[in-house]
């Protein structure tokens, strides 16, 4: 596993975040705990993620006295789920902030090219009042990541964010240097990417051990 010294990637190495990665990782893992555990490991995510979202004070009343407390509004933020894998993180970050919109970006990568071809766009209105973070399992060649963000830019959210399961340095990379201007959120920066665009050693392909399509 590689080190990060950037500080715009974040590496969330909580020992509850790495244990469960680990989890997710070994071959023999089912369908069903691969899922659970990716869903999980999304909560714990999104309270890294979801760190510097602005609160503001409302009044309220204990059953002893009124005060002043912090309240959040989900509704400012955006999750952007990469279809198909990316619904794995979403259902597990709509958990922690059920209020929050959710859009969604269908790509797919030509098995030949690696290049992000899409087929699907539909995301909330009013974009620029929002703050978005885009959620796909594995940051590899980075090529669906960069076209994503490329077209949520477009509307002019607020802030965007990008949040991973695994990447590599390869992915990091190529995103960093098209989207400067976006953080990054990883459980881990694995060692490489091999000739397929798969990360090493990885996990395999997110998409079929999320839903058993392998
Ligand atoms: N997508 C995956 O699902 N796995 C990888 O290793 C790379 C891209």
């Amino acid at each position: 596993m590689t080190s990060n010294t950037d500080p715009f990637v974040h590496v969330i190495n909580h020992p509850l975040v790495q244990h469960k990665l680990t989890l997710m990782r070994r071959k023999d893992a089912s369908t069903n705990s691969f899922r659970t555990l990716l869903n999980e490991l999304a909560m714990l995510m999104a309270y890294e993620v979801t760190r510097d979202m602005p609160t503001q004070d409302i009044e309220i009343d204990t059953p002893l006295e009124t005060m002043t407390a912090k309240v959040i509004d989900g509704k400012k933020l955006v999750l952007v789920s990469i279809l198909r894998a990316g619904t794995g993180i979403l259902d597990g970050m709509l958990s922690v902030v059920p209020g929050a919109r959710v859009g969604h970006i269908g790509l797919y990568r030509d098995p030949k090219t690696l290049q992000a071809v899409e087929y699907y766009f539909k995301m909330p209105k009013d974009m620029q009042e929002r703050d978005v973070v885009v959620v796909d399992p594995m940051l590899a060649t980075g090529n669906s990541a960069i076209a994503a963000i490329g077209r949520i830019k477009v509307l002019n959210p607020k802030s965007i964010k990008f949040v991973c399961l695994l990447t590599c340095p390869e992915g990091v990379a190529a995103l960093r240097r098209v989207h400067p201007d976006v953080a990054i959120f990883t459980a881990a920066i694995d060692r490489q990417l091999n000739d397929h665009g798969y990360i090493l050693p990885g996990l395999g392909d997110a998409g079929d051990r999320i839903f058993g399509t392998q």
